[in-house]
């Protein structure tokens, strides 16, 4: 006997599309067929699309910003707003802060997790203090134990790795088989851009656009190939927000380097207009990201990407901070400047409904290609497929029931993060996820968060599909 039937599903892969049943039995598909048989519970999907549960592998979570600054989302709030949103596997980051070994940071965000997750949960580890010890051992040993992906930054005070140990990070990948997300923006352009604005007085949040341009990106995407080409590693380029980072992914991908890319619903839908607020005022922080959104032209740039294959996956880059909070986007200096503004904005709940409404509603991408952007490529790009990111026999039942028709105007009143705003308040989007199941457990339904705190668990990773021979040619990119 079944514990869960789900009948009538028009069932949606990356690769497929069909009409059956699943029968799920301890938190597994076991069964995929035209009657399944009889199953302790029953779900009627008429009318919905059954999609693999959506994998969300660029999330920020409580994760320490600094003197005064705390992230709105700490595991609890942030997974319950994505199980809301029909993800059921997100992929926060473990920052090392310098003097850190790799160890104790994991160790530190494994205790801040357990408990508190609504959906399953895998770390990538920030590398900013890449020591001989952490390149030579204490890397290599994580990478060995599933933590087999990090993250480097180019900007950033506390943050940025100069060239030499950018090189040094991408040998160890190389070695190790570890999948290298790199935010690409180069920091000393950053910080002329935002001295020259600050000399003229230009500090609104406005600016902070001017102050990250599309130059500093391109050159750094650059920087960033050219030194995994002489490492020889496989790198993703996280973040992409337009069309001249795009221009340099595919010129690298002339060279036939193997790359994967990543963009994010914030270039889709916004434009650095936004950063006006009402009236060149304060409002403009909410929408203060880096990459900061471009313009209508860069949209377009994103939305050829997204169907061309140069972009690999999209994720949300969810990275919450209460406006009207002197801890948040209010902190101490950023109404003088926009450069104390903190970067990020929230995103996990809304990432899919954006991309479902503006993709496939609008017959910008498939079905089939939204699936591979938001679950079935960053399961393979991050070495959980296909435990994760499919519907297929054996497979995690992680499952999002779409209502495909629903038109709903996205709202903070609606949203489940602690956040206190949406950078998409008034945004209307067709098509809303009815119901969230993971692992065979309905998480959400009908808008409520149905599920625990302890539901979600920590998931182990294999290698990236990207160390795969072949995986290039056959693999996520299509
Ligand atoms: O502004 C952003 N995106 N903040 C989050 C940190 C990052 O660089 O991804
Ligand atoms: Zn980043
Ligand atoms: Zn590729
Ligand atoms: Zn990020």
């Amino acid at each position: 006997m079944l514990d869960t039937a789900i009948r009538n599903a028009t069932i949606i892969t990356a690769g497929d599309r069909f009409t059956a049943q699943i029968g799920i039995r301890d938190g597994r598909i076991t069964a995929i067929a035209e009657d399944v048989g009889p199953a302790v519970e029953q779900i009627d999907a008429t009318g919905l699309w059954v999609m693999p549960g959506g994998i969300d592998a660029h999330v920020h979570l409580e994760q320490p910003q600094g003197p005064g600054i705390v992230m709105a989302d700490g595991f609890e709030s942030g997974t319950r707003s994505a199980a809301a949103g029909g993800t059921t596997t997100v992929m926060p980051f473990a920052l090392q802060q310098k003097g850190q070994s790799l160890r104790e940071v994991v160790d530190a965000y494994h205790a801040a997790a357990r408990g508190k997750c609504h959906v399953d949960c895998s770390f990538h580890i920030i590398i900013t203090d890449p020591t001989p010890q952490v390149l030579g051992q204490e890397l290599p040993a994580l990478v060995k134990a599933g933590y087999s992906s990090f993250k480097v930054f180019m900007t950033y005070d506390d943050l940025v790795l100069n060239d030499a140990e950018l090189l040094e990070v991408f040998d160890v990948a190389r070695r190790e088989k570890a999948m290298v997300m790199v935010h690409a923006e180069g920091h000393d352009a950053i910080r002329y851009m935002t001295r020259r604005l600050e000399d003229a007085g230009r500090t609104a949040p406005y600016y902070h656009a001017a102050s990250h341009p599309e130059i500093a990106e391109r050159e750094a995407t650059h920087r960033a190939l050219s030194h995994a080409e002489l490492t020889d590693v496989p790198i993703t380029i996280v973040h992409v927000s337009g069309r001249e980072a795009m221009e340099q992914i595919q010129w690298a991908k002339r060279r036939g380097r193997k790359l994967y890319a990543e963009t994010c619903p914030q270039y889709i839908v916004l434009t650095r207009d936004h950063l006006k607020g009402l009236n060149m005022d304060f409002e403009g922080a909410k929408y203060v990201c880096s990459p900061p959104p471009r313009d209508l032209a860069s949209q377009q740039a994103i939305w050829e990407g997204l169907r061309d294959g140069t972009f690999d996956i999209f994720s949300s880059d969810h990275c919450p901070f209460r406006f009207e909070d002197p801890q948040g986007k209010s902190v101490e200096g950023a109404r003088t400047s926009f450069r104390w503004v903190p970067n990020g904005i929230p995103g996990v709940e809304t990432r899919l409904p954006i991309l479902f409404s503006e993709g496939i509603a609008k017959g910008r991408i498939s079905a089939e290609r939204f699936v591979a952007l938001t679950a079935t490529n960053p399961a393979r790009l991050f070495g959980i497929y296909p435990r994760k990111g499919t519907i297929a026999i054996g497979s995690d039942a992680d499952l999002v029931l779409w209502d495909p028709a629903r038109k709903v105007t996205i709202s903070q009143s609606l949203l489940h993060h602690d956040c206190d705003y949406t950078p998409y308040e008034g945004l209307e989007v067709t098509g809303w996820p009815a119901r969230t199941i993971l692992r065979g457990r309905t998480i959400m339904a009908a808008g409520k968060v149905t599920g625990a705190p302890t539901d979600g668990a920590y998931v182990d990773r294999g290698f990236s599909e990207a160390f795969d021979q072949g995986a290039g040619d056959q693999g996520i990119d299509g």
